[in-house]
């Protein structure tokens, strides 16, 4: 018997070593490129974060909003796309005054995407296709629905002081309750709302509808952990925290905080009309922020991304920890955005400077991110230019680090009108039908564009509940499959360039960086190097690299990719280039496989 077995064994292995002999000579022969080791890095290194807003990804139970059965059923189109990592915008229970992020209960799923049974066939899909499933998670404030509010308005105990109470300043002669101090909502005028129930002010950094979480109380930390460990249970693959840099204040709830007196806001009730000296970014977050750290630690393979939002890059930085205590993987990196408004901000040298100014002030050891747009802002082809899409795509893509998409983005969804009278998003509304257009957030969060039917293929209803882009006829996702060129082509070219070794780990540069270009190179000594040019301005030109550049680099060049503004035949992928004369039309990303 067990002599049959060790022959059985020998007979195996050998079978085995055969078969790995054929297959190694096979592929020899054909010269093909190793496949992609597959490391044990963490997932968040290795993917493409997408984040969906779960209103407007795709209507799978048709009423004119997104749903959790839609976004399962592009499962597929997200796994083409090539993206590693979906994060979903919150689809928790809610009265939807802030549109999700107004959480009534933190462990259920609000009936307007579904239940939990969808959000469970979800994951179970997603995770069939490879796909990490990412929540958003909420712990500043709750919903003014949420019972723990309820029962904390009428000091049922553990909930009395889950949430900021405070006693008026003083009340005035008409009987007019004073809060506390002069701290000022985000979305615009006193962060104190008077509730004559339990006859003390409540404190609320976004909306009246969303009362801050009392920290201080150890209680809220307990349910906050526990609501973290009912999603990991269930198999989620981490988190994207919001607000966080709000999570405490002071204790003193006398202290006033200073006028900024840097900034040209005239506007009492706006919020940068203030510094933020005791509201935000207190030392007890970062506590808070660990345990929650140790808590996913436990569990293998989970993100933590943070949504910090500061001038100073020094402030964000904190929250990545450092090399003894590590916080969030990534506070996200939104100076993309905050130092690239509109395109007469962007240049070769901003672009340089704005990228640079993250890598350079990141602690040792940490790993970048690359956020081009998410809900709460416009979307970067409107900011930045339509001519700018596969440039910017290839940019955020082949930097080292995590790349955060939009949806949309890869097809280069813009920003959509959005009449006052149609306007849904709270801050938009709070600025009135003279100012609105300035501060809502909706022109962003519109439905995606699939194809050319009615409504743009979003949904079969007859409303959407912000209008889709009158220029979806053209701007979808069937007519970029259809087409030659395309910007999901070239994103979907991203996500598998991404996958090689030197996109992984290769080393970067910056060769050549002006006015009118920007440029990097990606590479692994003894093996190949990439250059990515960029023309950020808005002129067509003919450009010689060599002129400037602070490498020695080669006469010419591979292209491997290409702006679809591009029709010149002399940089058509595959065809071999000039470095000293390169034409490149305005906006125009070009992707060089250069022999060095
Ligand atoms: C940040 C979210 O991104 C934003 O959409 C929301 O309005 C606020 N936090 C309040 O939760």
């Amino acid at each position: 018997m067990e002599r049959r077995m060790i022959l059985g064994f020998l007979f195996a292995t050998l079978f085995v070593g055969v078969i790995i002999i054929i297959l190694v000579c096979f592929t020899a022969k054909n010269g093909k490129r190793p496949e992609p080791v597959i490391d044990d890095e963490p997932f968040w290194k290795r993917s493409v974060v997408f984040q969906v807003y779960p209103r407007s990804l795709y209507d799978g139970q048709p009423d004119g909003t997104g749903d959790l059965i839609g976004i399962r059923s592009k499962a597929e189109y997200l796994s083409e796309l090539g993206v590693g990592a979906v994060w979903l915008s919150p689809i928790y229970k809610s009265p939807m005054k802030d549109f999700g992020y107004d959480i009534s209960d933190f462990t259920d799923i609000d009936p307007i995407f579904g239940t939990m049974a969808d959000f469970n066939a979800l994951v179970n899909t997603f995770h069939n296709k490879g796909l990490k499933v990412v929540m958003d998670f909420v712990p500043n404030h709750s919903s003014d629905q949420h019972p723990w509010f309820q029962k904390s308005i009428k000091r049922q105990d553990p909930y009395t002081n889950y949430y900021i109470w405070a006693k008026p300043k003083n009340v005035l002669d008409d009987g007019t309750p004073v809060p506390p101090n002069n701290w000022l909502s985000v979305f615009r005028g006193s962060a104190w709302t008077w509730n004559k129930d339990r006859g003390e002010f409540y404190y609320h950094q976004f909306l009246a509808e969303q009362p801050d979480l009392n920290y201080r109380d150890p209680n809220v930390t307990q349910e906050m952990k526990k609501v973290l460990t009912f999603w990991l249970d269930k198999g989620v693959d981490g988190f994207r925290v919001d607000s966080l840099q709000h999570l405490f204040e002071v204790e003193d709830l006398s202290l006033d905080e200073p006028v900024a007196s840097d900034s040209d806001i005239t506007d009492p009730d706006e919020y940068n009309y203030l510094n933020h000296t005791y509201t935000i970014n207190q030392p007890e977050t970062f506590t808070v922020l660990r345990e929650w750290r140790h808590l996913l630690d436990k569990y293998p393979d989970k993100v933590l991304m943070a949504e910090v939002y500061n001038n100073n890059v020094d402030t964000v930085m904190q929250y990545y920890g450092n090399d003894t205590v590590s916080l969030a993987d990534f506070p996200f990196n939104f100076l993309l955005i905050d130092n690239l408004q509109n395109r007469s901000q962007l240049t070769g040298h901003t672009l340089r400077s704005t990228i640079g100014l993250w890598l350079d002030s990141m602690p040792e050891g940490k790993w970048p991110n690359w956020v081009l747009g998410n809900h709460d802002n416009g979307r970067v082809a409107s900011r930045l230019g339509t001519d700018l899409v596969d440039a910017l795509n290839m940019m955020t893509l082949l930097l080292p680090g995590t790349p955060v998409t939009y949806y949309g983005e890869e097809i280069g969804m813009e920003n959509t009108f959005v009449s006052w009278e149609d306007t849904q998003d709270p801050q938009g509304c709070r600025w009135g039908p003279q100012h609105y257009q300035e501060h809502s957030r909706d022109p962003a969060r519109t439905p995606m564009q699939w194809n050319n039917s009615s409504l743009a293929g979003f949904t079969t209803a007859n409303t959407t509940w912000l209008p889709v882009n009158p220029n979806y006829k053209t701007l979808n996702v069937e007519a970029q499959t259809k087409a030659k060129n395309s910007h999901l082509k070239i994103y979907k070219d991203l996500t598998k360039l991404r996958k090689e070794e030197v996109f992984k780990k290769g080393h970067y540069a910056f060769p050549l960086v002006t006015e009118d270009i920007f440029s990097f190179l990606r590479y692994v000594e003894e093996s190949e190097t990439y250059m990515l040019v960029i023309n950020t301005s808005e002129e067509d030109l003919e450009l010689n690299l060599h002129h400037g550049a602070n490498i020695e680099l080669p006469h010419t060049g591979q292209v491997v990719l290409r702006s679809i503004t591009d029709t010149s035949v002399k940089t058509e992928p595959g065809s071999e280039v000039d470095l000293s004369k390169l034409p490149l039309v305005r906006g125009e990303g070009l992707l060089l496989l250069l022999s060095l």
